[in-house]
């Protein structure tokens, strides 16, 4: 009797419709968020791409937790933004310093044809104005949950990523998320060390 209604089979439940267009704007935002492959040639500038290092991987509390979160707070993800046409940025590769909420110049020069050319010639990166790669090192992880670690940092890739493309869609900025390239070629592109994996490429660049 304390049973009646209650079944093991399947049931569909219809949810109320989601609520792009009321009040709240992350519903709004998540709607429109698309992968963009076509960029105006327009260039980005500086406080644009920092603005989306800060998404990525910015600090945002006193205890130096970031805006996105990481198993056990080992942050093993690293962000290169690889700059071709930036008002304030010469040409180069540089490296996202979170605490300092600062870059370090890599190398100079413009290297986006030969990131698309690691990338599986995917045009998209030679013509936008920079592109952030998101790299992991391991051993920050893999120390604290061994194997699992290696998991945590792609699932952590995710969370960097699905930032940048919410604010990208926020700012009418195109991006993508590029996982088809050559790990070796990116990394001598990027000059990046041994311990260090290329997980995502993301384009950068105005709408129109
Ligand atoms: C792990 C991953 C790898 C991807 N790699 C590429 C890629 O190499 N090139 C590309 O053009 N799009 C890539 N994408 C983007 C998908 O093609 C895109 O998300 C999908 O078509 C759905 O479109 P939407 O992002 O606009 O919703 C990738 C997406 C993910 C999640």
């Amino acid at each position: 009797m304390g049973n009646q209604g209650i079944t093991d089979l399947p049931m569909k439940i219809k949810l109320p419709e989601p609520k792009v267009a009321g009040k709240s704007m992350m519903e709004g935002i998540l709607a429109k968020r698309r992968s963009v492959r076509n960029y105006s040639q327009r260039e980005l500038s500086e406080p644009i791409i920092s603005r989306f290092l800060w998404a990525a991987q910015g600090i945002s509390s006193e205890e130096e937790f970031r805006t996105a979160p990481s198993a056990g707070a080992l942050y093993p993800l690293e962000v290169h933004v690889v700059v071709g046409e930036v008002s304030g940025l010469e040409p180069g590769v540089y490296r996202y310093i979170s605490e300092e909420n600062a870059l370090i110049r890599e190398t100079s020069g413009d290297l986006r044809k030969k990131l698309a050319e690691a990338a599986l010639s995917q045009l998209m990166i030679r013509n936008a104005p920079a592109s952030l790669v998101i790299t992991a090192v391991y051993p920050r992880i893999t120390s604290k949950y061994g194997k699992r670690g290696i998991r945590y940092a792609y699932m952590e890739a995710g969370h960097a990523s699905q930032n940048v493309y919410l604010l990208a869609t926020e700012l009418g900025i195109g991006t993508c998320a590029i996982g088809a390239f050559e790990d070796e070629e990116v990394r001598k592109v990027l000059k990046l060390p041994v311990n260090e994996e290329p997980l995502y490429i993301m384009p950068l660049g105005h709408l129109y």
